[in-house]
């Protein structure tokens, strides 16, 4: 049996907005990772699970071509392989299995201050710059706009001031480069966060069961970031009311205290957060001895 085909890798962003974010939550996987001198290739330590840290323009490609099995990457950049692929007439060859609710931004237009706007229409015979050709394509198409596209592969927001197009597409989050370079946004064409992508090409079982079981601890991680423990004593006769308030919760754990006042402890998990609010609520329809806890992990 040869042992590097029972490992899986992971696709990661190597520098950027994603990348701290991402080893961030692998580790609370549990996933040890030795970095090499070039940090390309991180070896896992403690579980057969390896990582590329790359581009993040090249992570939908690695996992599509099965180079890597997982990746973690922004939908912007995910949605513009997808719009590309289909120009080319192929589908795309990973699938997104997670939102990780970090990394968000949206990919925008935007004019330098001023310029006359009023809707897509203005856009007709004008140029725009960007690095998210395919996404921009299908969207003037959408919209019925004729526009030139001028591709850029970084540096899109310096475009207008070089006489290079009248608008850009490209990304905000701060907003803070469109505001330093004298741009105004107009339009938002998607909304994107980082999310996990998988690989289609069929796996050996060994190596679906790992992939699975990684899956399954990033499901835990994410779960368990609103997730709230909370732990009540209550009359047994509010058990009802009390239930209904907790929010989020499955069915709680109702534990007898004493026979002769017929008191409960109720204690259930909540998948958000728990307000002061909602305590108050609970106090209000006869709950006592109130306690939030954090989860640390859970295994659905
Ligand atoms: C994007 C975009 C802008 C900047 C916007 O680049 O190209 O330059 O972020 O962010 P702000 O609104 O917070 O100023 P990014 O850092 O994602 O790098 P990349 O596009 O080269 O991967
Ligand atoms: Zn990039």
């Amino acid at each position: 049996m040869d042992s590097s085909e029972q490992r899986i890798k992971i696709a990661v962003q190597k520098t950027g907005r994603l990348t701290d974010h991402s080893l961030d939550l692998l580790e609370r996987c549990g996933l040890k990772f030795t970095k090499s001198k070039d940090q390309l290739f991180c070896y896992g330590e403690n579980m057969p699970v390896d990582l590329l840290l790359v581009r993040d323009d090249d992570i939908p490609g690695l996992v599509g071509d099965d180079v890597c099995d997982l990746g973690i990457v922004g939908l912007n950049i995910v949605e513009e392989k997808r719009q590309e692929l289909q120009h080319e007439g192929r589908d795309a060859m990973f699938k997104q299995v997670f939102e990780l609710d970090f990394g968000h931004c949206r990919l925008s237009l935007a004019a330098p201050v001023g310029t006359p706007y009023e809707g897509l229409e203005s856009l007709n015979n004008q140029k725009i710059a960007t690095s998210y050709v395919g996404i921009l394509r299908n969207y003037l198409k959408k919209n019925d706009v004729t526009a030139e596209i001028e591709y850029f592969s970084g540096a899109v927001e310096i475009a207008p001031k070089l006489g290079k197009a009248q608008f850009i597409c490209d990304l905000v989050s701060t907003g803070s480069t469109l505001d330093a370079n004298g741009l105004a946004e107009l339009e938002v064409l998607l909304e994107s966060e980082a999310i996990v992508i998988q690989t289609l090409a069929p796996l050996g079982d060994d190596k679906q069961a790992l992939v699975d079981r990684i899956l399954q601890r990033l499901d835990g991680v994410l779960q368990v970031r609103e997730s709230k423990y909370i732990m009540l004593h209550a009359p047994r006769s509010a058990l009802a009311e009390i239930s209904e308030l907790l929010p989020g919760s499955e069915v709680p754990t109702v534990i007898p205290l004493d026979d002769i006042n017929d008191k409960v402890a109720i204690h259930a998990v909540c998948r958000e957060n728990v307000f002061w609010e909602t305590l108050e609520n609970l106090k209000a329809a006869g709950a006592s001895s109130l306690l939030v806890l954090p989860v640390e992990k859970m295994l659905a």
